[in-house]
């Protein structure tokens, strides 16, 4: 009999924290590294939040939550998808979860079954495959192309729909593309959903808060007012309010959906961290001003990143709508040598012999479903982002 289970069989570990790992590795050799692997602001949570948090401990909120969420985070959930979605969500029909993360796992968890699918659009996060895959159910994909911005049509997502799909996740704006649905986007995938009552809606609008230039930001039961009653719409405060460690998320839906991830939670964690819960008030409730300040300096690091890019030779990067991500095509430096004599046969190799020629970290594409392509994160300081795409320029130019 194996000691572990045979669950772990099923799923691989993320490559997205295997490149932060590496780069940390060789940055301890000594190493000049620069990592553009990791997915959170490089900004510090703003001081209200922090000053909500010691208040909170001072006045003794250091007990267990109840499990969904203390009642005033839940309040100011439901709060915000009225004032920033036009969504009417009741208290109740929140949930606040140990990050964005536990609440994509539970909500599998208290779904899926043997055989149903879920359908992800590729490139994906890397968790959701794994994630489906851990709570027993079957991923299948849904293809996009560059030319269509790495977001998924409707007659894509008609095709990958069967009679066993229970979900279908959205992310936008997207990790990895950057990708961000317009409403007309969103429009074309809920009339293909109106046609399958039996596809629920799970969109992770995690980035919601990072889109630029005139881009409006919409989610989906937003758009398609009939999808109410089939979509969890999920958040969390990490991305939005650089609070990646504090490790809030949260969603709202239908009530038993909600019910059921209750249960899940109550055997699990009893409910994330009273204090967390507390400062995650204060950046819902309280002044905003940060969100349009990073904003900005997000949208310069994109315009440099995407600009210096486009001029290495042979790669070929779109200009996303959001996130912090951009999610560039090596394809036509595929078959070139290296400087270690290696051949590049694909977007692994290329990241590996970027890595170890210019001690540039970043994620290739296959493992988010799709290359030959690689992801950079630019939350870093743009001169960071300058040494690093003058280094990728060089790379590329001294492939042969
Ligand atoms: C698309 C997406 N969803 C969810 C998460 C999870 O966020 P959290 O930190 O709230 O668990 C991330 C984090 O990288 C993400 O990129």
């Amino acid at each position: 009999m194996a000691f572990l289970a045979d669950a772990l069989s099923r799923v691989k570990p993320s490559a997205t924290i295997a490149v932060t790992q590496k780069a940390r590795e060789l940055k301890a050799k000594g190493r000049d590294v620069i990592g553009l692997g990791a997915g959170e602001p490089d900004f510090d949570t703003p001081d209200n939040i922090k000053n909500a948090a010691i208040e909170a401990i001072h006045r003794g909120e250091t007990k267990y939550p109840p499990v969904s969420g203390i009642a005033p985070l839940r309040e100011a959930i439901a709060k915000k998808f009225k004032r920033e979605n036009n969504l009417d969500y009741k208290p109740e029909q929140t949930i606040v979860g140990t990050g964005g993360k536990q609440i994509l796992f539970n909500a599998f968890m208290a779904t899926l079954n043997p055989g149903d699918e879920v359908v992800i659009p590729t490139p994906y996060w890397v968790s959701y495959p794994e994630m489906v895959l851990l709570c027993g159910g079957t991923p299948t994909f849904a293809a996009t192309t560059a030319a269509n911005g790495f977001k998924v049509t409707g007659a894509a997502l008609e095709k990958a729909i069967t009679p066993r799909t229970k979900w279908l996740v959205l992310n936008s704006p997207s990790n990895p593309s950057g990708a961000a649905y317009t409403e007309a986007e969103l429009r074309e995938i809920a009339d293909v959903l109106l046609k399958h009552p039996q596809v629920w809606v799970l969109t992770d609008d995690m980035y919601e808060h990072l889109t630029y230039g005139d881009f409006v930001f919409k989610t989906i039961a937003e758009v398609e007012p009939q999808l109410y009653s089939r979509t969890l719409t999920m958040n969390g405060v990490s991305k939005a309010y650089a609070m990646t460690g504090w490790r809030i998320g949260y969603a709202a839906g239908p009530i038993e959906l909600i019910k059921a991830m209750d249960m899940i939670q109550g055997q699990q964690t009893s409910g994330a961290c009273t204090i967390a819960q507390w400062a995650s008030v204060e950046a819902l409730n309280g002044p905003q001003d940060f969100i349009a300040k990073n904003k900005a300096i997000f949208q310069a690091r994109r315009d440099l990143v995407v600009s210096m890019l486009n001029q290495a030779r042979g790669i070929s990067c779109p200009s996303p709508e959001g996130a912090f991500y951009v999610y560039p095509s090596c394809a036509d430096l595929v078959g070139k040598k290296a400087p270690s004599g290696k051949v590049i046969d694909g977007d692994e190799t290329f990241c590996s012999e970027l890595l170890e020629a210019e001690g540039v970290a970043v994620v290739f594409g296959s493992a988010f479903g799709l290359g030959p392509n690689f992801r950079i994160s630019y939350a870093t300081s743009e001169t960071l982002l300058e040494e690093a795409c003058t280094r990728i320029q060089r790379f590329t130019a001294s492939l042969a």
